[in-house]
């Protein structure tokens, strides 16, 4: 099996477009470095050109990786461009993405274009893309929906000025995996100068046909497969990283393709993913769900007990989900801890270090064994978070059958403490309330959800919220013994990021 498809990792572009999962430069800059572990080829690191928040993380990550290639994204304007280039040029692979519409539906009212025009503008921004670099990859959004022959006719053009990679994207989720594959197919044959670019697609999962239609594209010829983490993105997402390539990993037999990536971090790199953006994985999530392993029927039960393979395909260490994770306790020092982060993929400054290390001992106080996923909430609260502008202090909570909930809470905003109490319905409401009252948000609360972080009934208490503030919607989350801390953390984590989205406003599509 020597064939392989390139994985383009997109969470931290189309998956940054999921609503609410805006994510700090911290933040941005841990994931990418742990998709470099797992193995991505290419990284699409953001689109500089619509915020500067996203400018600075991108050029961030250019700098910081050394195998991955670096993408950023750009419209077919030379603004856009050059702030994509911008970005990216200390990269050590540095790749430019430049896209333009090639629907007649999105040329005649998006874009108000003729076909010529749209040809004229795409090859014009991969002449001017190729005079920085020699890695250029051109999309025709919407190109499910578009003319095959004016694709062709595009992609032909945009190979003679240069681009390396043709990007086939179904944009709005629309195709049908026999429909698709035919798409590319006809690409490939009546596109005379295919040969000399890679063919890639770019799923979205609108149908929920994300992964069907990337795997059918691949059987049918592409060769890079455009994916994000947990398959986050636009609305209903993107085909996601883990259930393609474990498709491809599992059935070898069928689709004889390859990939680069270490499976076994795929688990790790999903739960990272997911503790950072705020997003939950549904429980029964293909390959990373909490159910995705769990075996609940008798039936099922007693076949696995005689031979796994009765009713498992794929086994969960192959994916980094390991049934005996390495517990830490109050008694364990900070080397093993060091160690262990290291194992997690967490390479921290001895000041960071200590951070982590405070809390970890205050956590093994509260609860008996700590394991990987509380780990990963310490490193994500104490670390990443730093920037944080409104920190929760204390919190005390009155409530009961006979009492009406009561809250005290002190806060520092922007470094400078303040204080207060408020009442509410329960004791989260309290919190909430009082949290609300201190910081003046005018936010709205659109989503509260509780679960388990891991099981036990000494468990931490995983609460996401989800706000809109005037439109801007951010999503919290926290993770605390006391499901009533956790609350107000994920509360206040959310309130941060409405904060940093109002510092980082996304520049209309006009002002371009
Ligand atoms: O969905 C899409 O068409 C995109 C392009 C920018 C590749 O995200
Ligand atoms: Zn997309």
């Amino acid at each position: 099996m020597d064939e392989k498809v390139i994985i383009f990792d997109t969470t931290l572009r189309d998956g940054e477009q999921s609503p609410g999962a805006s994510m700090n430069a911290a933040e941005k800059m841990r994931i990418a470095v742990q998709l470099e572990k797992l193995g991505v080829d290419v990284l699409e690191a953001g689109f500089p050109a619509a915020s500067e928040g996203d400018f600075e993380a991108v050029s961030g990550i250019a700098g910081k990786l050394k195998n991955t290639e670096v993408a950023a994204l750009a419209r077919t304007s030379k603004k856009d461009i050059d702030r994509a280039w911008g970005a990216i040029r200390n990269a050590a692979k540095p790749r430019i993405h430049t896209f333009i519409a090639t629907s007649d539906i999105h040329m005649d009212y998006k874009l108000k274009m003729t076909r010529d025009e749209v040809v004229k503008k795409a090859v014009e921004a991969v002449k001017y893309a190729g005079s920085l670099t020699d890695n250029i990859e051109f999309s025709a959004e919407d190109a499910s929906r578009s003319d095959p022959d004016f694709l062709c006719r595009i992609f032909e053009a945009v190979i003679e000025a240069g681009a390396t990679t043709i990007n086939i994207p179904d944009t709005v989720g629309y195709a049908i995996p026999q429909e698709f594959a035919d798409l590319v197919k006809y690409v490939m044959a009546h596109t005379p100068n295919i040969h000399k670019a890679i063919v890639s697609i770019h799923c979205h999962n609108d149908l929920g046909l994300a992964t069907a239609n990337t795997l059918a594209a691949i059987c049918a010829g592409a060769r890079q497969a455009e994916v994000t983490i947990n398959g986050i993105g636009e609305r209903a997402g993107n085909t996601s990283l883990e259930e393609m390539v474990m498709a491809l990993h599992t059935r070898p037999n069928y689709i004889p393709i390859s990939t680069n990536i270490n499976t076994e971090q795929i688990y790790p790199t999903s739960r990272l993913v997911s503790m950072i953006t705020g997003i939950i994985v549904q429980p029964n999530k293909a390959i990373v769900g909490a159910n995705a392993f769990a075996h609940e029927a008798g039936i099922h039960q007693d076949g696995m007990l005689k031979n796994p393979m009765t009713y498992e395909i794929m086994k969960p260490e192959t994916i980094g989900l390991s049934a005996s994770k390495l517990v830490l306790g109050k008694h364990s020092g900070r080397h093993a801890l060091r160690s262990h982060l290291k194992e997690l993929g967490y390479d921290l400054s001895d000041e960071e270090l200590n951070i982590v290390f405070k809390k970890f001992k205050e956590l093994a106080d509260k609860k008996k064994t700590i394991v990987d996923e509380d780990l990963e909430v310490i490193v994500t609260e104490g670390i990443l978070r730093t920037a944080d502008i409104f920190c929760l202090d204390y919190l005390h909570v009155i409530s009961g059958t006979t009492v009406l909930p009561m809250a005290s809470v002190k806060l520092t905003i922007n470094g400078r403490p303040v204080q207060g109490a408020g009442y509410g319905n329960g004791p989260i409401d309290a919190a909430f309330n009082t949290i609300a009252k201190l910081i003046g948000t005018r936010s709205e609360l659109l989503r509260f959800s509780v679960s388990a972080l891991t099981g036990g009934t000494d468990a931490q208490g995983e609460v996401t919220v989800r706000l809109n503030e005037d439109g801007l919607i951010a999503l919290g989350r926290g993770a605390d013994p006391d499901i009533i801390t956790a609350s107000a953390k994920a509360y206040i984590n959310g309130l941060n990021r409405l904060e940093y989205l109002k510092a980082h406003p996304v520049i209309s599509s006009e002002a371009l």
